[in-house]
């Protein structure tokens, strides 16, 4: 194993105690998840050398570790982007370090556009499959057989199953659909929106997809939820910014984070 996933491990391990079974990626409109954690101790990203810089404003980069209910969980606040470099590994070292901490599932969340007409922004949706429409991997010079890793069923089904019964039993409409990844930072243009309908998505974002696949890649099971922020480019008349999904999201993220600590709660990994 790597040096510095070994230390950033030890150094979960020493400061926040045990893994927890499950590890929460939050994304822009969830922040706020991070403040109804319990009894919590968090490190910065800046002390595990694993863990990636950040440069956008409003990712703060840190681990959080405290209880929802009676679940221990980890709260990863701070995402490093594909767009920001361009390489999709960012979060390679973050994730191969919750691994080898011990957390067993990565439950990811992100803001994304809506291409069904029928999903409006604010409203949620679980991931049940994607798109990797930028063709990039995180797993580029990854030596071995271990890199051809199988994409069947790398959303979890029995976890998408716990997180739709846990969304009905408090009565929140939970949508369920693809989540095509598209590299930004612009947004799209409609002849890509028309394009992505026509491939069977029905939302899209700069996110997530990578570390799914470095997730499934380090043994551990996924489960995403996805937050629309705005119909996408062409479906409505709108003008896309990310002032504007910033506000949508902050205007539904109370909605979002009651449900994502019902299905924290919920879950059987
Ligand atoms: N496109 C891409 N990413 C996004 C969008 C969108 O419309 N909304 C939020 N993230």
């Amino acid at each position: 194993m790597n040096e510095h996933i070994r230390l950033s491990a030890a150094t979960l391990q020493q400061r926040l105690g045990p893994a927890p079974e499950i590890a929460v990626l939050l994304g822009s409109g969830w922040g706020p998840f991070a403040e109804v954690l319990q009894g919590a101790t968090e490190v910065a990203y800046a002390e595990l050398p694993a863990f990636p810089a950040l440069a956008v404003g409003g990712h703060k980069g840190l681990v959080r570790v405290g209880t929802v209910g009676n679940t221990r969980v980890a709260v990863l606040a701070g995402r490093k982007h594909a767009y920001e470099t361009g390489n999709a590994d960012g979060m390679l070292g973050a994730i191969r370090s919750l691994a080898a901490w011990g957390v067993r599932v990565l439950l990811q969340t992100n803001a994304a556009g809506s291409m069904d007409a029928g999903m409006r922004p604010g409203e949620l949706m679980l991931i049940s499959d994607h798109l990797n429409v930028v063709q990039r991997s995180p797993l580029i010079g990854e030596p071995g057989d271990k890199r051809f890793q199988d994409m069947n069923h790398a959303y979890d089904p029995g976890l998408n199953a716990q997180a739709k019964a846990a969304a009905a039993a408090m009565g929140t409409q939970l949508h369920e659909g693809i989540y095509a990844w598209v590299l930004g930072p612009q947004f799209e243009t409609p002849a890509e929106i028309r394009m992505l309908r026509a491939f069977g998505a029905q939302a899209v974002g700069m996110s997530t997809v990578p570390e799914t696949i470095l997730a499934r890649h380090a043994g551990l099971k996924v489960l995403a939820l996805s937050m629309m922020t705005n119909m996408a480019a062409g479906m409505e008349n709108e003008v896309l910014s990310h002032a504007h999904t910033l506000a949508t999201a902050n205007a539904a993220s109370e909605r979002a984070v009651a449900t994502l600590a019902a299905v924290v709660q919920a879950l059987k990994p």
